[in-house]
């Protein structure tokens, strides 16, 4: 397994500040950094797990935690977005109880965005808040899930309607840990990655069409440059707008039409990067439609999504319901729907307002 030397990425909010580090080989070593900021009085950690994650990577930071003198316990959920929920909540609300735990303790999120974000859901909320730990296993929760502090359980009705502003006091990111990521989530995490390249880094969208084969390829050093471009992207939005009020919805860009996506297809059909991948290539030629990118950019930006792997069909999906959905949420206004729109690779503008028309058009030429 590769070793590399560690990053480290102050996300900046006063008194809330914490660092991302990132090193090839971290999950071996990363106890002492944990002790560092939690309680110097927390005795009990829990590690919140799936069974497949824990089996792979729980027992190092385990009994490294245990020959440091504390007591770790692990409470262990089923995989996937359907366990992300009140009532899997509740039953960590429970194992917690059960056991003592106090306000000085802390949790650990060892997994992928639905243990990320249920861990954290629980850590704002036992006891009015206690403090946790990111591990992120997965490439989508290394580059965004496990930063920035937002939690939630889903509900029937939604997806994350549920949650709280509640942010880790560290996150820890391995990329050896990708080496047994199934491909079609690194793929899938890819679209995200992608993303970034649009929104706000020009460099790390050409690293992206260059590299295409030894990314896919997981090779370590190249997938650690882009989780540390990734990451510092994310830090900087994260600080500057913590709330959403503003520049952080920029992470929004593919999300209008990926989300209804995945609810017209109840979640099942599509990866939640592989919906994001149709919304982007949608949301850019929308862009082109309305002159606000060229012909050359929005060209350059569908074939990178493209490129990297086919996105699954959306054949027998019905346009008129998918713009329905869109037109309920809550962004839609008076016949128009509100998008994160590509100006140029590395740029976009927030908050535009498109007609149903234009979108209607667009989504027919996908
Ligand atoms: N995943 C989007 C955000 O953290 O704002």
């Amino acid at each position: 397994m590769k070793e590399t030397s560690t990053t480290n990425i102050n996300v900046e909010l006063l008194d809330r500040s914490y660092n991302i580090l990132i090193a090839a080989g971290l999950l071996k070593n990363c106890v002492n950094e944990i002790t560092r900021v939690i309680s110097p009085h927390c005795r009990k950690i829990v590690i919140v797990s799936n069974k497949k994650i824990f089996t792979l990577y729980g027992n190092i930071p385990s009994q490294n935690l245990k020959k440091l003198g504390y007591q770790p316990l692990h409470f262990l959920i089923g995989d996937g977005e359907k366990y992300k929920t009140l009532a899997t909540a509740e039953k960590l609300f429970t194992f917690l109880i059960e056991q003592r735990l106090e306000r000085r303790d802390a949790l650990i999120a060892l997994g992928g965005g639905v243990v990320g974000d249920l861990t954290g859901f629980v850590a704002a909320t036992y006891l009015r808040g206690i403090d946790y730990i990111q591990i992120p296993t997965s490439l989508l929760a290394q580059i965004d899930a496990a930063i920035g502090g937002k939690t939630a359980v889903n509900h029937k009705k939604g997806k994350n309607l549920i949650g709280a502003f509640h942010q880790p006091k560290l996150v820890i990111v391995d990329p050896n840990v990708l080496i047994t990521l199934p491909k079609r989530e690194l793929v899938a995490a890819i679209y995200e990655v992608i993303k970034y390249g649009v929104i706000a880094d020009e460099k790390l969208f050409y690293l992206l069409e260059k590299e295409k084969n030894n990314i896919l390829a997981r090779n370590i050093e190249l997938l650690t440059e882009i989780i540390i471009s990734c990451c510092k992207a994310k830090a900087g939005i994260v600080s500057r707008d913590e709330h959403e009020s503003g520049e952080r919805q920029i992470l929004n860009f593919g999300h209008t039409i990926g989300h209804a996506l995945e609810t017209i297809t109840n979640y099942k059909h599509f990866k939640h990067g592989e919906a994001v991948g149709y919304g982007m290539i949608a949301a850019t030629l929308i862009s082109n439609q309305l002159n606000l990118i060229n012909d050359e950019q929005t060209r350059k930006i569908i074939s990178l999504v493209k490129g990297y792997s086919k996105l699954p069909s959306v054949k027998g999906i019905s346009l008129e319901t998918l713009l329905e959905i869109m037109r309920q949420d809550k962004k839609s206004l008076a016949g128009q729907l509100t998008f994160v729109l590509p100006e140029q690779i590395g740029r976009v503008i927030i908050g535009q307002r498109v007609p149903i028309n234009v979108v209607h058009q667009v989504l027919q030429t996908l």
